[in-house]
């Protein structure tokens, strides 16, 4: 396969396997062209986009603004909080005046879940959903299994934990549908009120227990508790959630193997993973963000081959 089935990037389930596999080894080629003395290429010389985020971010918006850059993208970028969004205008509204700019594609982060696709519907460009509020994250699901993939070899069969907060987590939600439609086990592991009631729907498998998972997996993904989506408690205190649902390295250390720990940032120390174990060489942490250059150079150059037909 020579193209994406998909026009925009809204979600991880909108994606197929051969697409992924197409995502990856075109990442693949990326990550060569960036480890040059020139990292550089002139694919995307005639493209102008547009990254809109209504919502904080350091990983996903430098490495988007890093991978257009690298692409010869025209790129221009938006903050809400220094816009006319504080003014009254719509998200249409805003995104309209963009692209009377002659602009072919918008990355956009939004708190709102189901913004990437309502955008999609109502305007004229190619769509990068870059984390719409708790609903998907698909560059940062993309990026994980790719890290995966290099850690590991490949991602069919693999027995992945992702742990904490599941309840508010694109990145969660994302990770299980890349997972799944790869072939991998896909496990989550929390507390129960941090766990979807349909979970299960998703062909996942739920254990509560932090040491039975991490005995189980090969690969654990540690997710940050998200208070800013919280409206009430879900747990007694920080400090018991960290007894029961944090990773330390005398943990790590009493598991029946070694096993690869993910994160993807940002990380709260002490919270939900230690120091030594982020710092460790079985955390691919530094990785994952590295590889998310090569996968959103990748996703967008697929992305505008299909604008240019
Ligand atoms: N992983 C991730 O989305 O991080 P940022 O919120 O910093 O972009």
């Amino acid at each position: 396969m020579s193209e994406l089935s998909v026009n925009h990037l809204l979600g991880i389930k909108y994606l197929n396997n051969e697409d992924i596999k197409l995502i990856f080894e075109t990442a693949d080629h990326f990550k060569e062209v960036i480890n040059r003395p020139i990292k550089k290429v002139p694919s995307l010389r005639d493209i102008t986009i547009a990254n809109l985020f209504f919502e904080n971010s350091t990983r996903t918006k430098l490495s988007f603004e890093l991978a257009e850059k690298r692409l010869s993208a025209d790129v221009i970028n938006f903050s809400a909080s220094q816009s006319s969004v504080k003014k009254g205008e719509t998200l249409i509204d805003t995104v309209n005046n963009i692209l009377s700019m002659k602009v072919d594609m918008v990355v956009m982060r939004h708190p709102n879940p189901g913004a990437s696709v309502f955008l999609s519907n109502h305007v004229n460009a190619s769509i990068i959903n870059a984390g719409d509020g708790a609903h998907e994250h698909p560059t940062q699901a993309l990026l994980d299994s790719y890290s995966i993939r290099e850690r590991l070899g490949e991602v069919k069969g693999k027995k992945v934990v992702i742990v904490g907060d599941i309840l508010h987590s694109r990145v969660a939600l994302s990770n299980i549908f890349a997972l799944k439609t790869q072939g991998a086990q896909v496990k989550v592991c929390g507390p129960k009120t941090l766990i979807p009631k349909y979970i299960d729907k998703l062909g996942v498998t739920v254990e509560t227990n932090l040491k039975k998972a991490l005995n189980w997996c090969d690969v654990a993904n540690m997710l940050r508790v998200q208070n800013e989506r919280m409206t009430v408690s879900y747990f007694p205190s920080a400090r018991e959630y960290t007894q029961q649902y944090g990773v330390n390295m005398e943990l790590l250390n009493s598991l029946n193997k070694e096993i690869t720990i993910m994160h993807p940032g940002p990380i709260n120390r002490g919270v939900e993973i230690t120091s030594d174990v982020a710092d460790s060489d079985q955390a691919i942490i530094l990785d994952q963000v590295q590889n998310g250059v090569a996968i959103r150079m990748a996703v967008i150059y697929l992305l505008a081959s299909k604008i240019k037909q």
